[in-house]
């Protein structure tokens, strides 16, 4: 008799405590809700960045996702810019570092400003080893961390400002130094971004560009790259041996270290 009314106190309890438990779409939802949100990039032939903030995106990236060779989904964590925002197209940048700017297997990368790794990601597809990266947004540093996890590459990831701070001794010797810059203000051409205080990923007066290009030379190996992304007039005042592409407003902008 004890054995039963055990038996029946068991299954009620636990029939209460897992009806009480949300179901699978309950998590889906509210763990989405708790995500900045999601990106995906896909790096086949091309660039491809989009963000996942709602269930058409979602739908329409999941049909790419299947026939693409080299896809992945990131999370965009708070304060971290998003390489998938429709409103700024970083594909010439990324386009770049896959195409045009000959990243060979075994190259040492630095990727300046990771923020959510993605640009880390494009190098390591190329350099097929392990990348440098640096961000002044502890909360980039993390959301890079978390990236190299979920693609399974090697990364070793710094919170530091490039414009103050000094680096191990190990970020030097570099083959690449990769940048997608805060943008510079630019007031002649109406391209003043304002942007709160607080906000890491764009806005330069100047500074940022300018301790950055002092840098240069002790992070680049002789003949070392640098490719930098920023408006056609950051892209004029760099003032070593360079080659400007320009795209519309902006500029990728290949730097050639000669000593
Ligand atoms: C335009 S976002 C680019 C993010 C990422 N690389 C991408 O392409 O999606 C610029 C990044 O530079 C970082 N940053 C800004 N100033 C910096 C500084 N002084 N030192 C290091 N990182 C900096 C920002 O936190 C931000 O993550």
């Amino acid at each position: 008799m004890f054995k039963i009314f055990l038996y029946t106190f068991f299954l009620l309890t636990t029939t209460i405590y897992t009806s009480e438990l949300p179901d699978e779409d309950w998590f889906r939802k509210h763990l989405y809700d708790r995500q900045e949100y999601l990106c995906y990039l896909e790096a086949d032939k091309e660039w491809f960045a989009c963000d996942l903030n709602n269930k058409d995106s979602l739908k329409k990236i999941f049909k790419r996702l299947l026939k693409s060779h080299n896809s992945i989904i990131i999370p965009v964590f708070p304060t971290v810019y998003s390489p998938g925002s429709n409103l700024t197209s970083d594909k010439p940048y990324f386009d770049t570092i896959l195409n045009r700017a000959e990243i060979k297997e075994n190259d040492k990368v630095l990727v300046v400003g990771s923020g959510t790794g993605a640009d880390v990601w494009a190098a390591w597809l190329k350099s097929k080893t392990k990348v440098y990266a640096l961000d002044i947004n502890p909360i980039a540093v993390a959301n890079t961390l978390a990236t190299a996890r979920i693609a399974k590459f090697p990364v070793n990831v710094i919170e530091a400002d490039i414009t103050k701070n000094e680096l191990p001794s190990d970020f030097s010797d570099f083959d690449f130094v990769l940048w997608n810059m805060p943008v510079l203000n630019d007031p002649e051409n109406h391209f003043n971004l304002s942007v709160p205080a607080e906000v890491f990923h764009d806005g330069d007066d100047g500074t940022i560009l300018n301790q950055f290009l002092k840098r240069l030379p002790s992070l680049l190996k002789k003949k070392g790259k640098a490719i930098i992304w920023n408006t056609k007039k950051a892209a004029d005042l760099v003032y070593y041996n360079k080659e400007i592409i320009p795209h519309g407003k902006f500029a990728i902008c290949i730097i050639q270290m000669t000593n």
